[in-house]
């Protein structure tokens, strides 16, 4: 397969197409079977990712980092801005231009919508959207995906139900744009009226013929939906706490609830939860975020590195 990722930006769900990420996929399983067999390579030696992250992350900066020791490479991390020059004031593209003379790709994560987009038009070198603002995180998705992927033969004809803030949750937004590449698709949304998906994302969805619906109710969507993707109410993106601490518990997925979902269906998180999926949930052999999703971060992000990097 031609590898077009080389050298590429990883900046919207909305850049790949089916074959990309049946690349992506199939590196990804690579990887994994490395990582079970070896622990890692010397694939990327010699090469430096810079992971500048300007909002808190557990997960994404950390498979990030443990994709390039795993492949041999080195990496420059800059969590939280407090000791960096950022601190002093400096411009984006300026802390950009001078990690991009230490390094062969610049992860971001940025407050700012358009934040990756902006750093890539700052340099030269590969850059990749770890989430800007409320805008995207397509890698995210892409091990979304590939979760989702591994659980149903197909993923045309699925009916994937997405709960919590879908108009905050910058995972929704790649995660839809990558699963109306597989129409038909039925996607169905399920908010609090206030968080609704953004109407830019819906009509895109409805150009692509996706089947969608909005709701507020989840119950009566259980029975039919293979995937349920649930989302925490994005609490730093609320100028107003109160409506914030109205809206928290709005869904709570219990075993109750997991009682009307389908024994085949699937059960997602992007993690972090606060209180959206009690803990008793876990144990469901339906339950992907803890032992599947994880792990498909750091193969899914082990995967575009080799793939940005190397020929
Ligand atoms: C998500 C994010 O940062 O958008 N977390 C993650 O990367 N797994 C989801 C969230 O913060 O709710």
């Amino acid at each position: 397969m031609i590898n077009n990722l080389y050298g590429q930006d990883i900046l919207s769900a909305g850049q790949f197409d089916r074959k990309s990420l049946d690349l992506i996929f199939s590196t990804a399983d690579r990887m994994k079977r490395l990582v079970k067999s070896k622990g890692g390579s010397n694939l990327l030696k010699g090469k430096i990712m810079t992971a500048l992250f300007y909002e808190p992350s557990s997960r994404t900066f950390g498979s990030f980092i443990t994709s390039m020791q795993r492949l041999g490479g080195g990496f420059i991390p800059l969590q939280g801005v407090t000791y960096s020059s950022v601190s002093k004031g400096e411009t984006l593209p300026d802390t950009v231009r001078t990690f991009a003379s230490y390094s062969n790709v610049i992860v971001i994560r940025h407050p700012e919508v358009g934040a990756a987009k902006m750093a890539a038009d700052f340099t030269e070198l590969p850059v990749i959207n770890a989430g800007d603002g409320v805008g995207e995180h397509p890698t995210q998705a892409l091990l979304d995906l590939y979760t989702i992927s591994s659980h149903f033969k197909k993923l045309s004809g699925l009916t994937v139900t997405m709960v919590g803030d879908l108009l905050n949750g910058r995972t929704i937004h790649s995660i839809s744009k990558l699963l109306s590449l597989y129409s038909p698709v039925t996607l169905n949304f399920v908010s609090p009226d206030i968080l609704k998906l953004p109407h830019e994302l819906m009509n895109l969805l409805l150009e692509r013929k996706v089947t969608v619906h909005e709701y507020e109710k989840l119950d009566e969507l259980l029975s039919k939906t293979d995937v349920l993707y649930v989302t925490r109410i994005q609490k730093e993106r609320f100028t107003d706490l109160k409506s914030y601490e109205k809206l928290k518990h709005f869904y709570v997925i219990t075993p109750d609830v997991m009682k009307k979902l389908k024994k085949s269906a699937i059960l997602m998180h992007p993690l972090p939860r606060v209180g959206e999926i009690t803990i008793d949930v876990d144990l469901d052999p339906r339950a992907l975020y803890v032992r599947e999703q994880m792990a498909n971060g750091m193969y899914i992000r082990m995967a575009l590195l080799s793939l940005i990097l190397k020929k």
